[in-house]
This record gives structure tokens, sequence and C-alpha cells, in this order.
């Protein structure tokens, strides 16, 4: 395991929200080395002393700012306020800690990715075995993608490149490949013949707060589905992958990204809507609505299709928006109904196909609706109704999905973690949906905060939402 990280974007919110606490857990529950330490690299100007008390008044922890725990992290933190378009000085700084392999972390706007990786060239801190962490998004669409894995691959090769993606280290996430893969009873009807649709909805409470700039660029496509919603869906479409490795999975992964239809002028008004929050309320507090100078949506509702032996015909409708009534991140999986029926209650037209419902967010559900009957004999009909069958999972602890990553990065374990073409074939389908919205002017739909969506989602979203005050 390497024991030296250096952490770009050293005072940016990312960093106090998770990526320090994240370290502190893992350094109180000694899962890192002895000598473990940690670079901080920011723009603002502190000495090792300043930054480490700068850091213990906003770490977001939950921890004593006091702790012993805290002592230890910050203990370990030196600190470089660092022009990163300064390659030389940069280089100057850095190369000191080229003594022991190194994970290099950019959580830094895209637009760094270069000079930050040519002035850790500089500084030797990108030989092997050294590796270098990205966070998302790389790049804005294809052409921009490329240009930025150019420049990564002058500098290493993709076996040291690691691309997060945190909702592939949520432990949940993780889940949808032990229940796909671990049961029968899913696996044998994991296909369009017994799967009418799939519905994947990440919903969020909280709206662009603060981060208008970089919103106003990216819009929820971007910002969301290119990456956290794509991934969930590969996870759920690909096929079985032979074994566990990290190029097995993301082979497979590939292959469902590159199978996505794209969307075409023509679709762009049947399969998509696009939203965005005005003044509401949400959980009982107003909320401003996100500017109308800012012609991007908050909001995004899509009909997917897979085009493959597997999944040919079945819509996969991918919905996510921000200042949504409710935190919900939800994958339905909703089964066609069985092929001949039987019975006279319900009549044919009322009954309810299975569907397996799992919930990633905010708590950890797994729900089956299966039909049964608990009519006595002596009613003298059966009557069926849905039985939900209900398995609440309780992690015996709840990590920050960074924790794992940052653990598997420390290892070189890339199988949590997004390869160069899986990061292409999204961006290629994402771009066929904003070159449809633009030649098609679709139209960005108003909704209050607080609310699902604007009206035309409604086609979009699942029934297990509680829309409309509360349908289940
Ligand atoms: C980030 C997006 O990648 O994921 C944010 O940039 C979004 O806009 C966040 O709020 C959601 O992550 P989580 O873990 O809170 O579901």
């Amino acid at each position: 395991m390497h024991d030296t990280l250096l952490l770009f974007g050293a005072t940016g919110d990312l960093a106090q929200r998770y990526l320090f606490p994240s370290l502190l857990h893992l350094l109180r529950d000694r899962l890192l080395p002895a000598d473990f330490r940690v670079v901080a690299i920011g723009r603002t100007e502190h000495d090792d002393q300043g930054f480490r008390d700068w850091l213990r008044g906003r770490i977001q922890s939950g921890e004593d700012r006091n702790s012993a725990a805290i002592d230890d992290l910050l203990g370990r933190i030196h600190y470089h306020a660092l022009d990163l378009q300064d390659i030389d000085g940069v280089a100057a700084a850095l190369s000191q800690y080229a003594d022991r392999p190194a994970v290099s972390y950019l959580s830094t706007p895209p637009n760094l990715f270069e000079p930050a990786c040519r002035g850790l060239k500089a500084a030797g801190l990108l030989e092997a075995p050294s590796r270098l962490v990205l966070e998302k998004p790389i790049g804005h669409d294809l052409a921009s993608a490329r240009a930025i894995d150019a420049t990564l691959k002058s500098a290493l090769d993709e076996s040291r490149i690691f691309r997060i993606d945190h909702y592939l280290g949520k432990a949940p996430v993780q889940n949808l490949l032990a229940l796909r893969f671990g049961n029968t009873l899913l696996e044998a009807v994991w296909q369009h013949r017994w799967i009418e649709s799939v519905d994947i909805v990440v919903a969020e409470t909280a709206g662009v707060d603060g981060r208008e700039g970089y919103y106003a660029d990216y819009g929820a496509l971007r910002d969301m589905v290119q990456n956290h919603v794509l991934q969930l869906l590969a996870l759920i479409a690909m096929e079985p992958p032979a074994a566990l490795d990290a190029d097995s999975i993301r082979d497979e992964k590939r292959k469902v990204l590159r199978a996505l239809r794209p969307m075409t002028v023509a679709d762009a008004a049947n399969d998509s809507v696009r939203g965005r929050y005005v003044d509401g309320v949400v959980d009982g507090k107003a909320a401003k609505g996100f500017g109308k100078d800012y012609e991007v949506e908050t909001f995004v509702a899509l009909r997917a299709w897979i085009d493959n032996w597997r999944w040919a015909g079945v819509p996969f409708r991918l919905v996510t928006g921000k200042r949504m009534p409710s935190r919900a991140t939800e994958v339905i999986v909703n089964f066609k109904p069985v092929t001949h029926w039987v019975f006279d209650r319900p009549d044919k037209a009322h009954t309810t196909p299975n569907r397996l419902r799992m919930r990633l967010q905010p708590e950890e559900t797994i729900e089956l609706t299966l039909m049964g009957s608990l009519a006595a004999p002596e009613w003298g009909a059966t009557e069926l109704e849905p039985m939900p069958l209900d398995l609440s999972m309780l992690p015996p602890k709840r990590r920050i999905a960074y924790e794992r990553l940052m653990i598997d990065a420390l290892k070189g374990d890339q199988t949590l973690f997004v390869r160069d073409d899986e990061v292409e074939a999204a961006w290629r389908w994402i771009d066929s949906i904003s070159d449809a919205w633009r030649s098609a002017a679709t139209p960005i739909g108003e909704y209050p905060a607080g609310s699902w969506g604007p009206p035309d989602a409604a086609a979009f979203l699942p029934n297990t939402l509680p829309v409309n005050g509360g349908r289940k």
C-alpha cells in the first residue's frame, strides 16, 4: 500500500466534507500504513501549522475537534500553497516527496488537470508505481475528455490512472452486484423476456448551492447522468463478468454503455424532459430558484434504450433532479405480468406485476413485491394481493464512499474506478442528447423547488415516489 497522498484542492469543499473526514476515519480504524503522510495543496497561503488550524476548524466529520484522532491526522499533513499553472514551482515544491511511491489526487476543476500533471511529472511523482486519482467531471464532452486523456497518457499509463465516481464507493451500489450475481432467482429473469422496464432515480433535496459557475456549464445531464446514473445503469444492465477483477467488470460495463442508443432529434421530445427549479419550499423552508439566466437544467428525465440481446425493447427511465421534495436514490425493476392469468380477483387488468425495488439512499432497503393470497377457503374465491417482501440492510458501519475509494487507490485496485473507454462511451451518448436538445430546441420547463420536476416529467416517475400526495 502506498503511504504518501498528495491532495490537490485541499481547501475545497469536497476536501472538508468528505476527503479529510475519510482519511480521519481510516486512520482511526488503523486501515492506513504507519508512516502515512498527506501533502495538502491549495491556493490559499498557509504554513503547515496555519493549514492544520484552519482544517481543524472546518473538517466536517462529527468528531470532537480536539480529539486524538484529529491530532493524529493533522500531524501527518504538510501544506503547500501553489499555483498549478506554474509547472516549475510545483515541481520545485513537491519533488521532495518523490522519495516514496505516491498517490496524487486531483480534486480540482478539469482545466487544471493538464498543468497539474505536467508539474507532477517534472517532480518525479508520476513515475511507476506512483498513481494519479482524478475527480469528475472528466471533460465537458467527448472531445474535451479525449484531450484530457491524451495529457494523462503522456505522463502515465491507464493502469495507474484512477477516475473516481464516488457512487461506486457506496456499499449499497456494490450490493447491486451481490444481488444480481449471487441469486439464481434474479439471474434467471434478468432480461427482456421477463422485465418490462427499469427505473433509476437520483433525487436530491439539495440545490445548486454555491456552485452556480460550475453548474451553469454542466447541468444535471453532465453533472449526474454522465457519471453516477450511467454507472448505476451499467451495473444493472451488464452481462455477468467471468470474474470480479477490475477489467472483467469494466469490460462488461463498457459494452453496455456502448450499446446505448444515441438520442435523435426526433426522439428528444418523447424521450427526454428538462427542468429548472424556481422559488419554492423544500423541507418546510423557502428555497430560492436557480436563476433564469442559466440556460441549463437542474432536472432531467430520459428514456434510454440499450440495443443488445438482453435488453431489446426494455425502457430504462433515468430521472435526476435537485430541490426535489425528498432525497431518494432508487433502482426499480418492473417485471412483466405472468403469462396467463387464472384468477377472478383481481381480474387480469388489475394485477400488480412483481417489482424489485432497491433503495440506496437515504436508507438501504430492498423490497420484492410478490402476489399472494391470504383468503380463507370458505370465502370461495382466491383473492390475490401484492405482498412486499422487505429487507432492511443495516450495514455494521456506514462509511463515506470515499473511504473505500481512497483505500483502493492506495492499494492499487482499479475495480471501483472508471476506465478511459467507459468515460468515452458515456460521453458519446451524453453528447447525442445535448446535440438533440440543441437541434430540437428542447425547452427547459420550470418547477417549484420542492416538487417532482416539471409537469411533463410525470410519465417518467416511478409510482414508488410519493408523487401527488403519496401513492406507494
Ligand atoms: C456530485 C454532484 O458528483 O454528486 C453533485 O456533482 C451531487 O451535484 C452529488 O449533489 C450527489 O452525491 P450524493 O453522494 O450526495 O448522492
